[in-house]
């Protein structure tokens, strides 16, 4: 497959690919590696899929340095799910949990945690339009808090942590889905980690979840089976039938990241996409750049055009031109470009080409 006919894909998730995975995808679709059973018809209980989750793991471990104590889990209903999961096993009663609230997923995040236990919003950036991320020491956590939530990146507004939140020593807790594999993530300083993978890491359907020795013992007895993340380390991400699907694509992908670079590489790409788009956005005042710029994310760009009567315009206009996915997200409105892992430095070009051929036509 060339790949021909296909758009310069912004989407926020699902996202693009690399053509080289989706290309090893369709080979795999009749064949799974030579086993004869088709990728989307092959058991889960078989040695070749054994062997395709096994990858997985270790490449995960490897990629993003996950320590050997920890253990890494391909769960399924998205990272929605840990809202509400995440607080079940380790926030128990009595407990209570610390959040810094940059976005509309962490808002969600608190609010299912509270249906468990007492969870705080430490900060909350709605006032100002969620431009920013708090820097340390604009919060305080309490001294008998559990841990502290927050999300690194913040798909919706286009904000992310550039540093590690201080958690004045207590567990942190992060929901990783936007830009993990995209950026530094020091794994070790976390206690759990949890990630829908439709952004850098494959398709949607899959979760990947990593938890620490002291998340593990947190953990209470009785609770739903499948909600239970003893259940899922036990039976290493079997306990029933997986995202078999996804898991092989998410195998592909981190082989993809290895091949290229390694986190290393995927940054420094990411950097340099991230840097060409927001030097058109500084530009001109013809556009309105929505993140302050210390919090600016280097996945998720997001901003407005001076006149938002062109908004429709631009939308239809780089549509036609072969970009595609630049919508705003619905609670934000707007322009967002995201460029993960699989967006390849060529799209960005012809976007940031593409604006300045609309500021020419459309600017006084
Ligand atoms: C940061 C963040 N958290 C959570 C979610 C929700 O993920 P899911 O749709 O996998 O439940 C998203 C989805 O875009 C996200 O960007």
């Amino acid at each position: 497959m060339t790949g021909a006919g296909r758009v310069h894909n912004f989407g926020a998730g699902p996202a693009v690919l690399p053509l080289e995975v989706v290309n090893e995808v369709a080979e795999a679709l009749p064949d799974l590696m030579g086993s004869g059973f088709g990728l989307l018809e092959v058991s889960h209980r078989s040695d070749v899929f054994q062997n395709v989750i096994d990858s997985a793991e270790e490449r995960v471990r490897r990629v993003l340095s996950v320590p050997d104590d920890y253990h890494v889990l391909f769960l399924q209903g998205g990272a929605s799910t840990q809202f509400y999961m995440t607080a079940l096993n380790i926030l128990g009663d009595g407990g209570k949990a610390d959040f810094l609230v940059t976005g509309g997923w962490s808002q969600k995040a608190v609010k299912e945690a509270g249906r468990i236990g007492d969870a705080k919003v430490a900060w909350d950036g709605s006032a100002e339009g969620f431009k920013s991320v708090p820097d340390n020491g604009d919060y305080n956590i309490r001294s008998d808090a559990d841990y502290l939530h927050y999300t690194s990146n913040n798909t919706l507004f286009g904000t992310q942590f550039h540093h590690l939140p201080d958690s004045e020593g207590k567990p942190l807790v992060v929901d990783a889905s936007s830009d993990i594999c995209g950026t530094s993530l020091d794994i070790p300083s976390h206690d759990l980690v949890y990630a829908g993978a439709q952004k850098n890491l494959g398709p949607s359907g899959v979760t990947l979840v990593i938890l620490s020795p002291w998340a593990m013992s947190r953990i209470g007895e009785g609770l739903p089976t499948m909600l239970d993340y003893k259940t899922h380390v036990s039976k290493g991400s079997m306990f029933n039938t997986p995202n078999t699907f996804g898991i092989f694509v998410l195998d592909r992908v981190m082989a993809w990241v290895e091949r290229n670079g390694g986190i290393e590489g995927a940054i420094e790409r990411n950097r340099a996409k991230a840097s060409l788009l927001y030097r058109e956005l500084d530009r001109t005042a013809f556009w309105v750049p929505h993140a302050d710029s210390g919090s600016r994310s280097l996945m998720n760009v997001t901003w407005r055009l001076a006149d938002e009567s062109l908004e429709p315009v631009f939308l239809d206009e780089s549509a036609a031109a072969g970009l595609g996915g630049l919508k705003g997200h619905r609670s934000v409105g707007g322009i967002r470009a995201s460029m993960y892992n699989g967006c390849p430095i060529e799209s960005v070009e012809e976007l940031v080409s593409f604006m300045k051929g609309f500021e020419s036509r459309h600017g006084q």
